[in-house]
């Protein structure tokens, strides 16, 4: 089972950089770096307050994605933003579960479902992020847990919904990132597979063979190629690489 989709690099910027100027100047060198790259797909995912300053209305084929949604539509949530001021501004993708936002904000799987919806509602293509920790890695957990968080994630969601927008699933173990320790090809392989033999019990083989699941955690323009080319891969999620326009380019080069 392996979907044919082109690939899909994106870049998630997390809390980074500290200036408009540098945004602005990243974000360009890449849109310059790529801008004859036409088979895969290159999303950047900047800080919600940089995303209408870098929609530059498509002179770039690079396109836009925000690192979270608020569930709900609008009204009285002080801090957070809605998927309809995100497709406003020019977002097509968003990062949904990140283990970051996980961790430091509590988002539970049931947090994760909502904003699912709420993506999927407003035609927001969701890019869910799932991935176990060191700690459960080693007491043999692993699939236990893609599978708590897949179920939950996607409880009550039709595969008709999913599959109206551009639904990709980022396997993050999430002792690979940030620690330049990349989860080895071989060892991503077994939950990418899993992943999918999973999303095909919860749905059908034909949705889980067209799906797009990518990598992420401490890819590099070294390491990156064998994701996609023997891991079954159909993308990669970067966050620390992302960061220098040079580094980023040639990871998409690399897998393109
Ligand atoms: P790193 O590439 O810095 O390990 O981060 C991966 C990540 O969390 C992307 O969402």
């Amino acid at each position: 089972m392996q979907s044919m989709n082109k690939p899909i690099v994106v870049a998630n910027w997390k809390m980074n950089p500290q200036s408009l100027a540098e945004a602005k100047r990243l974000f360009d060198s890449v849109g310059k770096g790529l801008k004859d790259i036409k088979n895969t797909e290159v999303v950047i995912c900047p800080p919600f307050i940089y995303l209408p300053l870098l929609n530059n209305g498509g002179r770039t084929s690079i396109k836009l994605g925000a690192q979270d949604v608020f569930w709900e539509k609008k009204g009285a949530f002080t801090g957070e933003i809605s998927s309809k001021m995100l497709k406003d501004l020019g977002c097509q993708y968003v990062i949904i579960g990140h283990s970051e936002r996980r961790r430091y904000f509590n988002e539970t799987d049931e947090v994760v479902n909502k904003k699912l919806k709420t993506a999927l509602a407003t035609k927001l293509n969701p890019i869910l992020c799932i991935g176990e920790t060191q700690q459960e890695r080693k007491k043999g957990k692993t699939k236990e847990i893609l599978k708590r968080q897949l179920t939950n994630a996607l409880e009550k969601i039709s595969d008709f919904r999913l599959h109206t927008s551009d639904f990709v699933i980022a396997y993050e173990p999430i002792w690979a990132i940030g620690t330049g320790k990349a989860c080895s090809p071989a060892e991503a392989k077994r939950a990418g597979d899993f992943i999918r033999s999973t999303v095909s019990n919860i749905y059908n083989q034909k949705f889980a063979e067209n799906l797009s699941i990518l990598y992420g955690g401490s890819v590099n323009s070294q390491n990156a190629k064998p994701y996609i080319f023997e891991a079954d891969f159909q993308g990669l999620l970067i966050g620390g690489a992302s960061l220098k326009a040079k580094e980023f380019i040639k990871i998409v080069k690399s897998v393109s």
